[in-house]
């Protein structure tokens, strides 16, 4: 049975649990899967047709649609979501240390604006068993796909030590790792989005750059940036990130701001995900695309549904993007359907 098939029967079933359920279901089946198959695509795929590939970074990516953070926390499904069609992978928010999370409720679905809130709140099994698990991925070399690792800060680790805890992490998995990136946006947990000022952006990237630059091929950094940060503040972040060394941004993470949800959203507080986030969170990447010219590296995410969401994105100065939502409304064929779309 492909992905795809189990997908179409477990769709209803998922809708009807509750989403943190639905989640866990998912995960666990697609882990399950990873454990046996090796999910290898054939070379006519589409998603290694050669029109595709986006040489980056100093990687090659076959395809330019990536699965955003936050939906593989642990690591757990990475050859499923190579099965999936996607042209990048990335892991986590992982943290130096295993935390929880917020307590549930703190998953959202809102159907009717196509939109999910999220306050989850970085819950991980910690950058130790996440690097763990990569270690084997490798050994097993069945990666035909840049991964991303996804590094936040530890819940009990205050603000003036974020440096040291990113550091921490990046110790541990920036090795297993194609591509790292610096979360500074999520709205889950508390003083993080303070971190996305020109010092502390400087603090933090140069924590990681002393490990980074020791190994014997550095890698890549990019800095998440939130879509709430007025435009010249994601700009002089953006300035400090490359400066700092960093090959570029991901552009953006959840929003805070709900105004115009047609559905209820009534005693619910997180980040909001969705269609309700594409315009501004292409209107920052277009933005932040005009002030840092053509070199640095952009992946654009936020609302991407459909083909013309990813040309948009692409358009207004994406290298690559990103889904989350999108997969959850739209189904694990979604990857695909954005590149026989991209195609025509
Ligand atoms: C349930 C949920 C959990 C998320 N967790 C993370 C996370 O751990 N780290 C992160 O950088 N982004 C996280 N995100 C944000 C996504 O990576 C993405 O930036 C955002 O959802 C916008 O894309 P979308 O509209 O395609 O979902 C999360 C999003 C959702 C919906």
């Amino acid at each position: 049975m492909t992905i795809d098939t189990l997908w179409t029967v477990l769709r209803p079933l998922a809708f009807r649990l509750n989403p943190e359920q639905a989640h866990d279901l998912t995960l666990g089946l697609l882990s399950r899967w990873s454990a046996i198959f090796t999910g290898r695509l054939a070379e006519n795929d589409i998603a290694r047709a050669p029109g595709f590939a986006v040489e980056t970074m100093g990687l090659r990516f076959p395809n330019p649609v990536g699965l955003a953070a936050g939906l593989d926390k642990n690591a757990e499904a990475v050859p499923a979501w190579q099965r999936l069609g996607f042209g990048f992978i990335e892991v986590g928010t992982v943290t130096a240390l295993a935390q929880p999370g917020n307590p549930r409720p703190r998953l959202f679905r809102l159907p009717k604006d196509q939109a999910i809130i999220n306050r989850m709140g970085f819950n991980n099994a910690g950058a130790e068993v996440m690097g763990q698990r990569l270690e084997r991925l490798r050994a097993r070399g069945l990666l035909q796909v840049p991964l991303g690792v996804n590094l936040g800060k530890s819940k009990v680790t205050p603000p003036e030590q974020a440096s040291d805890d990113y550091r921490r992490s990046f110790e541990r998995l920036g090795e297993l790792a194609d591509y790292v990136v610096v979360n500074i946006s999520s709205p889950n947990t508390p003083g993080l989005r303070d971190l996305q000022r020109v010092e502390e952006v400087d603090r933090i990237i140069a924590a990681i750059q002393v490990p980074n630059q020791r190994l014997s091929q550095p890698r890549p950094l990019l800095v998440k940036l939130a879509p709430d940060l007025a435009d010249a503040d994601a700009i002089d972040c953006a300035h400090a990130a490359l400066q700092a060394g960093c090959a570029g941004l991901i552009l953006t993470n959840t929003t805070v701001r709900f105004e115009g949800l047609t559905g209820s959203n009534e005693g619910l507080s997180g980040g909001l995900s969705g269609k309700p986030l594409f315009t501004r969170s292409t209107e920052l990447l277009s933005r932040v695309r005009a002030a840092v010219g053509s070199t640095p590296v952009l992946i654009g995410v936020g609302g991407i549904f459909d083909p013309a969401g990813a040309a948009a994105k692409l358009a207004a100065g994406a290298n690559l993007v990103q889904i989350y939502t999108g997969l959850i409304y739209q189904g694990p064929g979604l990857a695909r359907r954005l590149l026989r779309g991209l195609e025509r």
